[in-house]
């Protein structure tokens, strides 16, 4: 296959690339930082962009994926985690950056694939369970992880030759989970207690150990109707 991930350079998208590579399919990342594990594989190609510059990633992407004739799936999984904290405390400027990685450079990225007019069989956006929650603290997070949820609702059913999922993948234990683990116990933010408690346990499994366990859940989403909003946890 070719798979195109974004947020390659740590994390579950390292670690997915990392488990189709080995699976043998050829892999295209993209991130700011390059990972050295990925940069040996053969069929490994990184395209190092800052995914927020819109009109710079427009301009990458048609050489970029000029080696394939089409992309039997592509993974939307950069993207980033704020401050925990009220969202009345929460800035407009803060929640706009958090929108620009989370939700609009996946449109941009969408839009510029279809340009290319190759064929895309499934779209898979790594989405959270904070989309629905709305636990106390995930502000600007959780509105950003319910839109990309509706962006990918709405282009399934303008590019209809495509499956389109918008997937939560769990808990997983990644530079997001030390950031919350690392924060002070609090009444207020309950979920971040839930959270610390699930560290170090199977709730949260490390990206390797994920990994394969999100591949499949992308591939068995395809018996979901596409545009739909899956949680691993809630699948059959
Ligand atoms: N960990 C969890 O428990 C969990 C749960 C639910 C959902 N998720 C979602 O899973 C996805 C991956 O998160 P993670 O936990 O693996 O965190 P992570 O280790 O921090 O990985 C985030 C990835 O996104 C990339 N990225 C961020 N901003 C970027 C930008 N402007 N341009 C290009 N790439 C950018 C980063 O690469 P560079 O910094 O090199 O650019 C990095 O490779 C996120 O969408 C997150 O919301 C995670």
């Amino acid at each position: 296959m070719n798979i195109l991930i974004t947020g390659t350079s740590t994390g579950i998208g390292a670690a997915l690339a990392q488990h189709y590579l080995q699976l043998g399919h050829q892999v295209f990342g993209i991130s700011r930082k390059k990972n050295i594990t990925l940069a040996e594989y053969g069929a490994y190609s990184h395209q190092k962009l800052d995914l927020t510059r819109f009109s710079r990633v427009r301009k990458r992407f048609s050489s970029f994926l000029s080696p394939v004739e089409k992309l039997d799936l592509v993974i939307l999984n950069a993207g980033i985690l704020n401050e925990i904290k009220d969202l009345k405390d929460t800035s407009i400027e803060e929640i706009e950056e958090v929108m620009d990685i989370n939700v609009w450079a996946n449109k941009n990225l969408i839009d510029a694939l279809y340009k290319l007019k190759k064929p895309v069989t499934q779209v898979a956006a790594i989405s959270s369970g904070a989309a629905v929650s709305g636990s106390r603290g995930w502000n600007a997070y959780s509105i950003s992880k319910a839109a990309l949820n509706m962006i990918v609702s709405l282009y399934s059913k303008e590019h209809t030759n495509t499956h389109f999922i918008a997937l939560a993948p769990g808990l997983i234990d990644t530079n997001m989970q030390e950031y919350i683990c690392n924060l002070p116990d609090s009444d207020k933010y309950p979920a971040v207690r839930i959270l610390k408690e699930a560290r170090g346990t199977d709730k949260m499994p490390t990206p390797i150990e994920a990994a394969p366990l999100i591949a499949n859940a992308i591939e068995q989403s395809k018996a979901y109707e596409s545009g739909s909003f899956v949680d691993i946890r809630k699948m059959e």
